[in-house]
């Protein structure tokens, strides 16, 4: 059975549409209010605005102590290693709104599943080529791409894998081309099946396929839903982020319904999180309020060492390997795969 089925058999709690206007209540931090900053370190509550400094390092193993998101975080035992590989759990980082750091997520947290001893492969599903340029591939230079792995019936899936600097971790690039198989998809026979077909060779080789999506519910997207097993949903941490979100739902729901039933949501991750603010708290709150155990436990705080790791063209667990960020993903890394493993 899925792994992904089994965690989200359990009960949600009853929900409040995010995409509904903000709770009529003010603002009440968590309860009892968290004197725990992100990673479950303990810091002192900030007044709203003023800075704080951001906590050196980050607790993997928390516990029942509270975690940004206002619940206890949970126990995330180190997973052993693997003695041989695959098959893989394919995740779609997927939302339509732009900038709310799915590119970022893919590379980062593939990156800490690579150090955790995963084989993983990056797929760059966005003719923005993001995911390529933010490993630090030119996307001039690249030569096949995913592009003519859709439309070209001779290219296989090695002959468009790159490595990265990243040990055990590749990539399957895109540039701009990729835009044009949008439209040329809509002639093919199972259009929406295209990018699963292609990647059943990866999922005996590698343990997590990561598909960085582009920000629209397109053609793109539905193949990268229709190929997923789960769908990773990053949410910036700020109002008009909640709005679309049950746009999106609905979106992976009939996905689920009529193309692929193994795709469940495997957690909403909360990103450019600000604790100093209080409508960053607030957003989550309402995220959980609305969404329960399907928010991640891992939230992603709001700092410019993401945008430098980009500029460096390498993830940030290997840029800056001790910073709260590369913590942040290192959780977010074993809290996936608990899920993915969930019984
Ligand atoms: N936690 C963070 N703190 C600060 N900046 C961040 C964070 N995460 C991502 N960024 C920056 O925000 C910008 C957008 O991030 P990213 O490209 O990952 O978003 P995206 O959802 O993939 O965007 P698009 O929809 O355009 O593909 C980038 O410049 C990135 O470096
Ligand atoms: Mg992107």
């Amino acid at each position: 059975m899925n792994g992904f089925s089994a965690y989200f058999g359990r009960q949600r709690p009853a929900a409040t549409d995010p995409q509904l206007a903000p709770p009529a209540a003010p603002f009440v931090p968590p309860s009892p209010p968290s004197p725990l900053g992100p990673l479950g370190v303990v810091a002192t509550p900030p007044p709203a605005q003023v800075p704080v400094a951001e906590p050196e390092v980050a607790d993997l193993e928390a516990g029942d102590r509270l975690g940004p998101t206002g619940r206890p975080l949970p126990h995330l035992p180190i997973p052993p290693p693997l003695d041989k590989h695959g098959p893989a759990k394919v995740i779609a980082l997927c939302n339509q709104k732009g900038g709310v750091g799915k590119t970022t997520t893919t590379i980062s947290l593939g990156a800490a599943l690579a150090e955790l001893g995963r084989r993983v492969l990056l797929v760059d599903f966005d003719p923005q080529g993001s995911l390529s340029v933010g490993l630090g591939l030119n996307p001039h230079e690249i030569g096949l791409s995913v592009y003519n792995l859709l439309l070209e019936r001779d290219v296989v899936l090695e002959d468009v894998i790159c490595k990265t600097n990243i040990a055990g971790m590749d990539l399957a690039p895109s540039n701009i081309d990729l835009s044009a198989a949008e439209v040329q998809l809509v002639q093919e026979v199972a259009r929406e099946q295209a990018l699963s077909r292609v990647l059943a060779p990866a999922i005996a080789d590698y343990d997590v396929v990561l598909i960085d999506c582009q920000p629209s519910l397109g053609l793109l997207t539905i193949n990268a839903l229709t190929a997923a097993d789960g769908v990773i949903v990053p949410l910036e941490c700020e109002y008009f982020a909640l709005r679309g979100v049950a746009l999106l739902k609905d979106t992976i729901e009939k996905v689920g319904e009529r193309l692929n039933p193994r795709l469940e949501i495997l957690g909403l991750l909360g990103t450019m999180f600000d604790g100093r603010t209080l409508h960053s708290r607030e957003v989550l709150k309402t995220l959980v309020d609305g969404w329960g155990d399907d928010v991640f436990h891992t939230v992603i705080r709001r700092t410019v060492k993401f945008s430098d790791s980009t500029v460096a063209g390498e993830p940030i667990t290997t840029y800056a390997p001790a910073s709260p960020g590369a913590q942040a993903y290192r959780q977010l890394a074993l809290e996936v795969l608990a899920r993915c493993h969930a019984a």
